[in-house]
């Protein structure tokens, strides 16, 4: 007889016969399938359409809500624009590039500090963006990818992004400074975070904000006029300094 025939023995005391195991009694069969090895498996497959197939109920179940599997924020020089396009928080702006713009309104106002959401994107100055990657992205960064741009009227270019590299206008290394962020802000250094201070105040980043050149102009007050000088200066020394 065939392994086949043997393993199909169970079935065919309901089936009724296979060429070959006439000599065996179906009692037989089935016990020597009862009992036969695993590694005749294969077999199994093949008895499959001789089970005689009897129709299942159609129980309605309703079907549960899966999260979609969260894809890879893209981001390009077209993710950014007017920084005062983004919405103001404190001193800084914030959007959300997967279109969850509540959820990161709800991390950036939460008194307790907590993860932000994927595809936050944060701005103090038009010339600098952390946005936040999806899960795995980058351990030593908490996901946030960080960016350096290059802004002109109706432009952006990305002069550098990533997570350790990237640094500032003044050589500055994005995360090493925001990493000393307490772990409660997620890298999110504001004042009093625990960042070491860029020197920057918040006179010379309002000026900047309200002189990107990718939105409408503003007429500027003195005190603004005096912080974008100031912050100018502060530049020239830094690049003196890094012999650059
Ligand atoms: C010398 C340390 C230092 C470096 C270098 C630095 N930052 Fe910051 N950054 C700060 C501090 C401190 C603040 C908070 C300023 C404030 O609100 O007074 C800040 C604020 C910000 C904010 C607003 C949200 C927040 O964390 O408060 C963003 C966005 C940001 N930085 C991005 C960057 C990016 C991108 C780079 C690199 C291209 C960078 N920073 C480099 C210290 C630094």
């Amino acid at each position: 007889m065939t392994p086949r025939c043997a393993l199909l023995g169970l079935v065919l005391v309901l089936a009724g016969g296979c060429a070959g195991v006439s000599s065996k009694t179906a009692a037989a069969a089935a016990a020597e399938a009862a009992f036969r090895p695993p590694a005749a498996a294969p077999g199994i497959a093949l008895a499959a359409p001789v089970v005689p197939v009897v129709a299942a109920p159609v129980i309605p179940v309703a079907v549960p809500v899966v999260k979609p599997v969260e894809a890879p924020v893209e981001i390009t020089e077209a993710s950014f624009g007017c920084i005062r396009d983004l919405a103001p928080v404190r001193d800084f702006y914030v959007g959300n590039l997967a279109g969850d713009l509540e959820a990161t309104l709800a991390a950036a106002n939460g008194a307790g500090g907590g993860a932000w959401p994927v595809g936050s994107v944060v701005q103090l100055v038009p010339g600098e963006a952390m946005v936040k990657r999806e899960p795995g992205f980058s351990a030593a960064t908490g996901d946030w990818e960080f960016f350096q741009l290059d802004v002109h009227a109706g432009a952006t270019q990305i002069a550098m992004r990533g997570t350790g590299q990237v640094t500032d206008a003044f050589g500055g290394n994005c995360v090493s400074c925001h990493s000393q962020a307490e772990a409660k802000w997620d890298m999110v250094c504001e004042a009093g975070h625990g960042c070491e201070p860029t020197g920057m105040t918040p006179m010379m980043a309002k000026a900047l904000q309200n002189t990107d050149p990718r939105c409408g102009r503003l007429v500027l007050p003195a005190a603004q006029l005096r912080a974008l000088s100031d912050h100018a200066a502060m530049r020239v020394a830094a690049a003196r300094s890094a012999g650059r």
